[in-house]
C-alpha cells in the first residue's frame, strides 16, 4: 500500500497527478480544512500534509498526526504551522520560497498604482452612469514616480518590489532587521532606516513585506500611523495581524493617511467592519501570489518536499525545508 497524502484543498492539477503517481492523494473540499477539529480528525490516517497558509496546523493536530512524516505548506509564509511542535515529532516542515517573487512583487505594484490612482473608484463613479464629462480635476491621484517608498522587510520580495519601484522612478527606503548588502542597497539606491518611525515619517508610500511573528504582531499601530503623512499609502500583502487594523480603519476614516491597499487581514476570511467603508482603500481577498505559473510552482515545490521525505532523502538534500 502506498502512502497516504492529504492536500487540504483544491490546487492546480498538475501538482496533484505528481504526488499520485506516487502515492494515494486525497484533496479536501474547498474550506474543510480551516478549523483544527477537522484537520485533527482526519489527520492520523496520512503520513504526509499539503496543507493551505488558512488551515490552523496546531500542536494538537500535529500530535494528532501519527503518521506524518512531512507537512509542506502551500505557501512561502509558515505562521499558521506550530514548528517547534512538528520538529520536536520528527515531522519534517517545508515552505516554498522563491517562486512567488514576482508574482507578489508584481501584485504589490498593482495595488500602489490602484490606491494612488483611485482605478476602483473611478470604475465605480463610471459603472454608476457618472461620467457625463471629461473633468480635469477628476480623479487626480499620485504618481509612483519621483516619491518615496517605504519597505518594511527587504527579503526576496521586498527586493522583488524594491527593484520594480526603483525601474518606475521610484526612491527606496527600508527597514529589515538587518542591513542587506551594500551591493543591493547601491542597485537600489536604497538608504537604510534604523527605525520603522524614521521609515514612516519619510515614505509616501509603505509596504509591508515581513513575516508574521511576536515581533511583528501590529508593528504597524496607532503611533506609527500617526508619525505617517496625510497622504501616505499604505500597502498590506504580508500577513494581516502586522497591522492593528482598528487603528488602520480610524486613520483611513479620520484621512490623517491617504489611503491603503490590503491584500491581507487581521482575522482572514473576516473584514473589518471599518474597513469596508474606509476610504481610498483597495481590498483583495489574498491573491498577492495567483496566478497559474506560480500557483503551480507553489504545489510542485511543496510535493517536491513531500516526495523528498517519503523516499527517504537526507533533510540537506531538499532545500525548501524549514530549519529548526
Ligand atoms: C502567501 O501569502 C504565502 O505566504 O505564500
Amino acid at each position: 500500500m502506498s502512502e497516504r497524502v492529504l492536500v487540504t484543498e483544491p490546487i492546480i492539477p498538475e501538482v496533484i497527478e505528481k504526488l499520485e503517481n506516487q502515492y494515494q492523494v486525497d484533496v479536501g473540499k474547498s474550506g474543510t480544512y480551516d478549523n483544527e477539529e477537522a484537520l485533527i480528525n482526519d489527520i492520523p490516517a496520512y503520513d504526509a500534509l499539503l496543507p493551505m497558509l488558512s488551515n490552523p496546523i496546531s500542536e494538537d493536530v500535529i500530535t494528532a498526526g501519527t503518521n506524518l512524516k512531512v507537512i509542506a505548506n502551500h505557501a512561502v509564509g509558515y505562521n499558521n504551522i506550530n514548528v517547534k511542535a512538528a520538529i520536536k515529532e520528527d515531522i519534517a516542515v517545508a515552505n516554498t520560497p522563491g517562486v512567488l517573487t514576482d508574482s507578489c512583487a508584481e501584485f504589490t505594484i498593482g495595488l500602489m498604482l490602484a490606491v494612488s490612482r483611485r482605478l476602483f473608484d473611478a470604475q465605480e463613479y463610471l459603472l454608476d452612469g457618472k461620467f457625463e464629462n471629461w473633468e480635469p480635476l477628476g480623479f487626480l491621484g499620485t504618481e509612483l514616480n519621483g516619491n518615496t517608498l517605504g519597505i518594511i522587510g527587504m527579503g526576496r520580495i521586498g527586493t522583488g518590489v524594491a527593484r520594480r519601484a526603483k525601474a518606475l522612478g521610484m526612491n527606496i527606503c527600508y527597514h529589515n532587521r538587518s542591513r542587506v548588502s551594500p551591493e543591493i542597497e547601491q542597485e537600489l539606491n536604497a538608504s537604510y532606516c534604523s527605525s520603522i518611525k524614521e521609515l514612516a515619517s519619510q515614505s509616501n508610500f509603505i509596504s509591508l513585506h515581513c513575516p508574521l511573528t511576536d515581533d511583528t504582531h501590529h508593528l504597524i499601530d496607532h503611533e506609527i500611523l500617526d508619525v505617517m503623512n496625510s497622504n501616505t499609502i499604505l500597502i498590506n500583502t504580508s500577513r494581516g495581524p502586522v497591522v492593528d487594523e482598528e487603528a488602520l480603519a480610524h486613520a483611513l476614516h479620520n484621512k490623517t493617511i491617504g489611503g491603503a491597499g490590503l491584500d491581507v487581514f487581521e482575522d482572514e476570511p473576516k473584514l473589518h467592519p471599518k474597513l469596508k467603508t474606509a476610504p481610498n482603500c483597495v481590498l483583495t481577498p489574498h491573491i498577492a501570489s495567483a496566478s497559474y505559473q506560480t500557483r503551480k510552482d507553489i504545489g510542485l515545490l511543496a510535493a517536491d518536499a513531500i516526495i523528498g521525505i517519503l523516499e527517504g532523502k537526507s533533510h540537506s538534500e531538499i532545500p525548501n525545508l524549514i530549519q529548526p
